[in-house]
C-alpha cells in the first residue's frame, strides 16, 4: 500500500526561521518523513507579494532551504522544492480562482489585516490552495495562522469535485497548538514573530552565545517562583519553551525549580535552546557553502514534484474543458 501523502510549504524569510517556526511547523516536517511520502517546499511566488529586491529574493529562498534542510528534511526521502519551478501551481490557481467568490476571497482575515495591497496577495490563498490540492495531500501541517487558509483550500476541492468530478483528496489541517504559544522573549503577550525581530527572538541560525544571550535577558515577572500562570507571562514563556524542547510537561518543570532562582532556571533554558539549535547551524553553514549542490537539491526535488503536477494539470485541464494541446 503506498503511504499516505504529507505536504507543507513555507515563505522564504531574510531573517531566517524562529524558534516558533521550527517547534510549530518545520520539527514536524522532519519527523513525518519516516512514515509519510512528503512533498515540502519553498513558497518563492507567494513571497512575491511583498515585492522584494530580486538579488534578496534569490538570496532568502537559498537561506530558507538551507535552513530546511538544517532541520532535518532529508531530500533523499522526501521532494524538496521551490514552489516556482513547478509552473503548474500558478497554473491551477488560476482555475481554482475562477471558482473563488470575490466576497470569499475578501474575507480572509491575512488580507485584511494586511490592509489591502496587490492583486497577489488578494489571491494569495488561491495559490496557497493550488500548491496543496495538486498533491492531493492527506495531511498539511501548517501553524495555527494557516487554519483559514486551509479551510479555503477544502471548501475549493469539494466545489471542484462536486462540480468537475471527484479530482481532489480535501486534505486534513495537522494543526500544531503547543506552538501557537511560543512568544517574544521581550514581549511576552505576543507570539514570536519573523516580523518583530529583536531581541526577543531566537533564530534558528544565532550564534549561541546570541541565544544565550537573549534568554538570559528575557524579561521575567515579579516574584521569583519558578511557575506558569497569567501573571507570570515572561516565565510561562520560558517554561513552555523548555517544555517543549525537552519534551517534560510544566507541571514537572514547576516542581523541578521549586526553590531555585529564576536564573538558574533561565540558564537551563538557554543551555537547551543552544543543544536544540547549535546542529542545526553548524549543518546550515555547511550548506551555505555548497551553493551549487543546494541548486542540486531544488532541481532533483521540482523533477519529484512535477510528475505529479503535471499528471493533476492533465487531469484537470480535461475536466474543466481545455482542449488538449496535442
Ligand atoms: N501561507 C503559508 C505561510 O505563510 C505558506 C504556504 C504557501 C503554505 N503555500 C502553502 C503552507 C501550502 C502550507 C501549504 O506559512
Amino acid at each position: 500500500m503506498s503511504r499516505s501523502r504529507v505536504l507543507s510549504g513555507i515563505q522564504p524569510t531574510g531573517t531566517g526561521k524562529h524558534l516558533g517556526n521550527y517547534l510549530g511547523a518545520v520539527r514536524h516536517w522532519a519527523a513525518m518523513q519516516d512514515e509519510f511520502e512528503c512533498f515540502f517546499f519553498v513558497a518563492d511566488l507567494h513571497a512575491l507579494t511583498t515585492t522584494p529586491d530580486p538579488a534578496e529574493q534569490r538570496d532568502r529562498t537559498r537561506r530558507t532551504t538551507a535552513e530546511l534542510l538544517a532541520m532535518g528534511v532529508d531530500p533523499s526521502r522526501s521532494a524538496l522544492f521551490c514552489q516556482s519551478h513547478v509552473p503548474e501551481h500558478a497554473e491551477l490557481a488560476w482555475v481554482l480562482g475562477c471558482l473563488t467568490g470575490f466576497g470569499e476571497a475578501s474575507r480572509m482575515t491575512q488580507f485584511k489585516e494586511k490592509g489591502g495591497g496587490n492583486v497577489g496577495l488578494f489571491t494569495y490563498p488561491v495559490l496557497q490552495a493550488a500548491d496543496i490540492l495538486m498533491y492531493r495531500p492527506q495531511s498539511v501541517p501548517v501553524g495555527e495562522d494557516q487554519r483559514q487558509h486551509l479551510e479555503l483550500t477544502r471548501d475549493l476541492a469539494q466545489r471542484f469535485n462536486g462540480r468537475y468530478g471527484e479530482t481532489f483528496v480535501v486534505p486534513e489541517p495537522y494543526v500544531q497548538r503547543a506552538a501557537a504559544r511560543i512568544k517574544d522573549l521581550q514581549e511576552p503577550a505576543a507570539k514570536m514573530s519573523t516580523s518583530r525581530g529583536g531581541p526577543g527572538t531566537l533564530w534558528v541560525v544565532d550564534e549561541p552565545k546570541v541565544i544565550t544571550k537573549k534568554i538570559k535577558s528575557a524579561v521575567t515577572d515579579t516574584g521569583r517562583e519558578v511557575r506558569a500562570g497569567d501573571d507570570k507571562p515572561g516565565i510561562t514563556n520560558l517554561l513552555t519553551i523548555l517544555s517543549v524542547v525537552s519534551g517534560r510537561p510544566v507541571a514537572e518543570l514547576e516542581v523541578a525549580y521549586e526553590g531555585k532562582g529564576y536564573g538558574e532556571f533561565k540558564a537551563d533554558v538557554a543551555e537547551a535552546v543552544v543543544a536544540l539549535f547549535e546542529p542545526v547551524r553548524r549543518r546550515y553553514l555547511e550548506v551555505m557553502q555548497d551553493p551549487a549542490a543546494l541548486d542540486g537539491i531544488l532541481k532533483q526535488g521540482a523533477e519529484r514534484a512535477r510528475e505529479v503536477a503535471a499528471s493533476t494539470m492533465t487531469t484537470v485541464r480535461e475536466r474543466v474543458g481545455l482542449l488538449p494541446a496535442t
